[in-house]
């Protein structure tokens, strides 16, 4: 979700602005995805390397998410979502902590769809967390190398259980993933727009998923192989 800071500057406002208006953009995104019927939606809300941001943002950043956590608990109650997160939470401000664990205790039955956040989210750090684990694992001779499946290795990553995403949308014009799902993403189609995260709402949501339904995905194939399975 970029472009929040661009937003604000564009409507002559502070940053912090920009992360309010962000926030509309988040529950008109989650309600569009429910509606639409999308079964897994992962916002990467806080990456773990935004902790360098001036102190002041990281704050209402935090506050915002705190404050978002309390008012959706209703919609997603409502709305049959289910609250996950991934990434190192530990770090996070106690506050937003028990607000979180209680939303994803509260919404942990709802069936609908999943609402997955990335807070204080890093790629590199989870697929080295899972590396570590295996390693010690190894080396209580609990498992051995040959052990070590595909399947088996995304078990030890924090989306064990979520499927690999189909879709990414990157907002605002940036080209990069940012140490977000690297291993998770290996065939996931990418989908790029210059619109801020603030503007991006259903109507643009509706434009990436109708680009991505006109995608072939071959993971590999040829395109004859593709068209005989399908
Ligand atoms: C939101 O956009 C990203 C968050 C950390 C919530 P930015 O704050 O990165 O916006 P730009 O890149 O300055 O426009
Ligand atoms: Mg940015």
């Amino acid at each position: 979700m970029d472009g929040n800071g661009r937003w604000a500057q564009n409507h002559s406002l502070g940053r912090i602005a920009g992360h309010r208006k962000g926030a509309e953009s988040v529950r008109n995104i989650v309600e569009a995805c429910r509606k639409i019927g999308i079964s897994y939606l992962t916002l990467y809300a806080f990456s773990s390397e935004n902790w360098s941001r001036p102190e002041r943002e990281v704050r209402a950043l935090m506050t915002l998410l705190e404050r978002y956590l309390r008012s959706e608990v209703k919609v997603m109650l409502k709305n049959n979502i289910r609250l996950l997160a991934i990434g190192d939470t530990e770090a996070l401000p106690e506050k937003v902590r028990a607000v979180l664990r209680d939303t994803i205790e509260k919404t942990a039955g709802n069936t609908a769809m999943t609402l997955i956040l990335a807070l204080n989210y890093g790629s590199h750090d989870e697929i080295l967390g899972a590396v570590r684990k295996l390693i010690d694992e190894a080396c209580q001779g609990k498992i051995r190398a040959s052990d070590v499946t595909l399947e088996r290795f995304a078990g030890y990553l924090s989306t064990r259980g979520i499927p690999d995403p189909d879709l990414l949308i990157r907002t605002s014009g940036e080209y990069r993933l940012s140490n977000f799902l690297l291993w998770q993403m290996a065939y996931t189609e990418f989908y790029f727009t210059d619109t801020l995260w603030p503007d991006f709402r259903e109507e643009q949501l509706i434009e990436a998923i109708s680009g991505y339904q006109k995608r072939e995905r071959r993971f590999g194939l040829t395109s004859d192989q593709v068209q005989k399975r399908a």
